[in-house]
């Protein structure tokens, strides 16, 4: 089977990288850089693809046992190579050209110069937009190599080697912020690899089915539901698998938006023949958030709570020692892995306990939000949840920075359904990935009738983006922006500001904590 394999330096869009050539039909999967060598034997791949990371090719000259690096001897084998961001430095390092750390850091969309004689550029127009997310950059070229691609601010932004077929862009076509990504792999995988569109994805459904049923046995199974996309077509999967034996605990630790709890349990019962339980806990989550302002302690309490609610749940179902959660890849890799940076520890990744005992069954932990949705059409849920827009499992808790107190979830509570209504009625909702209220713990002064106010900020943020991994703010119409303002100021006692982030992900992430 032709294949291609990612080679995993850490970088954050690594496993996007190897989803993008499977869209495009050809298998694809990540391996860590320092298993290359056996893999490449045992897969003969058509092409790799060096990905991004976290560390920085300088660091080889200090802490070279730190750095991920592969032999340069892969780079003789006649396989074709694309080299992306830190992956086209690496080339450059191993084939004797320069890296350099630049003054300006580089991320976000950018504006760059295509050379269109590269096959790799084959059918691009000569300036395209590209999604730039680095530090150091290439400063002199290995021998027997051409520039093919600049921006302004960086003369080496593309590089080429016909003859050996190796390439390399500093830029991520595997992000959807670059409009021609996708017929960039499309050029290195059919034209430069020699790949034909042939696979096709296997069943996730019935592989998963499988997968599920021999590992159960005759054991017991608890489900962590939230109601939201994830861990719904968790369950619907892993019920296809076990039926009976499982149960769905529905966890409402306080930090739900408002009426969150009812809708839920009503959507389960009405819509799905599962066993449901329904956990009341506002109280013993509040009480061990109290006077916690750090993100990480906050997510790492959460997490932890969560996971303690499930064991004493399970207890009282005999048998029960296996645990469902919906987790994504996104989760996984923001959590951080051995060779990803930890951006923020996700309650179901990095936030779980240590000592857990509930042995973890996570069906679409490979996965991406946007491949979810699709697998939980083809399971039979409805568009109104498949296309629920995500709420993280941490809730409001992330979003009011600072101190959790009663009085400041009410404040946000109200402002965020001021938002769902105001995006639903302007037509948004679907349209938009995440659109919510934050409250950052910092007053500022106003007037209202005659008087000094000093009060809470409500921030907006709208967010579009494909699968979590990058993001850009929306462009929301200025009138839904007014109505938005004038509502949660005037609506909700305790805020007198209303401002709307216009931050794209990276540099920053969407939730705040
Ligand atoms: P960030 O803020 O990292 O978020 O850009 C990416 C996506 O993940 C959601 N998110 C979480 N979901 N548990 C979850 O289930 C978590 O701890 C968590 N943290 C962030 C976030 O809402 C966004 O969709």
């Amino acid at each position: 089977m032709q294949n291609v394999l990612v080679i995993d330096f850490g970088g954050q869009y690594s496993q996007l990288i190897a989803r993008r050539i499977r869209e495009l039909r050809v298998f694809s999967e990540l391996v860590p850089y320092d298993r290359v060598m056996e893999k490449i034997k045992a897969k003969k791949p058509s092409g790799l693809v060096f990905s991004g990371s976290p560390s920085s090719i300088l660091s080889l000259f200090s802490d070279a046992k730190k750095t991920p690096t592969v032999d340069k001897e892969i780079l003789e084998l006649g396989i074709p190579i694309l080299g992306i961001c830190y992956g086209m430095q690496l080339i450059t390092h191993l084939l004797d050209g320069e890296v350099t750390g630049t003054a300006n850091n580089e991320y976000g969309k950018t504006s760059i110069d295509l050379k269109l004689n590269s096959p790799l550029f084959n059918g691009l127009a000569q300036s395209e937009i590209c999604w730039m997310s680095h530090k150091d950059s290439v400063s002199k070229l290995p021998p027997a190599f051409k520039v093919i691609a600049s921006t302004p601010s960086l003369p080496i932004a593309g590089i080429e080697n016909t003859k050996k077929k190796i390439y390399g862009i500093q830029f991520h076509p595997e992000v959807i912020h670059t409009p021609s990504g996708m017929d960039i792999l499309k050029n290195f995988l059919f034209d430069i690899c020699g790949c034909s569109s042939s696979w096709t994805m296997v069943s996730i459904i019935e592989n998963q089915v499988k997968e599920i049923k021999s590992k159960v046995k005759d054991g017991k199974v608890i489900c962590a539901l939230s109601g939201g996309v994830d861990s719904t077509v968790a369950a619907i999967l892993v019920h296809r698998a076990v039926g009976e034996k499982l149960t769905c605990i529905f966890v409402d630790h306080g930090l739900l938006r408002m009426g969150e709890d009812v809708q839920v349990e009503k959507t389960f019962r009405d819509n799905f023949k599962i066993n449901f339980v329904h956990i009341k806990a506002k109280d013993r989550f509040l009480s061990k958030l109290k006077g916690i302002s750090d993100p990480e302690a906050k997510r790492k309490i959460i997490g932890t709570e969560f996971i303690r609610i499930f064991e004493e749940e399970a207890k009282k179902i005999k048998n029960a020692d296996y645990l469902v959660q919906g987790t994504l890849y996104s989760d996984v890799i923001e959590s951080g892995t051995r060779d990803a940076a930890r951006i923020k520890s996700h309650h179901n990744v990095g936030g779980l306990p240590k000592d857990m005992k509930l042995k973890l069954i996570e069906p679409l932990r490979q996965l991406f939000k946007d491949e979810v949705r699709k697998l939980g059409i083809e399971l039979g849920l409805s568009e109104e949840i498949v296309r629920r827009q995500p709420f993280p499992g941490p809730g409001l808790a992330i979003r009011i920075i600072g101190d959790v107190t009663e009085e400041r979830l009410e404040i946000l509570k109200m402002a965020d359904k001021i938002v769902l209504e105001e995006i639903k009625r302007a037509g948004l909702y679907e349209s938009i990935w995440q659109s919510f209220a934050i409250l950052p713990g910092i007053k500022s002064v106003g007037v209202m009738g005659d008087e000094r106010t000093y009060s809470y900020p409500i921030v907006l943020r709208a967010v579009s983006s494909e699968d979590a991994m990058t993001a850009d703010w929306v462009r929301l119409p200025y009138e839904v922006l007014e109505n938005l303002s004038n509502r949660i100021i005037n609506e909700v006692e305790g805020v007198n500001r209303v401002v709307y982030d216009i931050s794209s992900k990276p540099p920053s992430t969407i939730e705040w904590e």
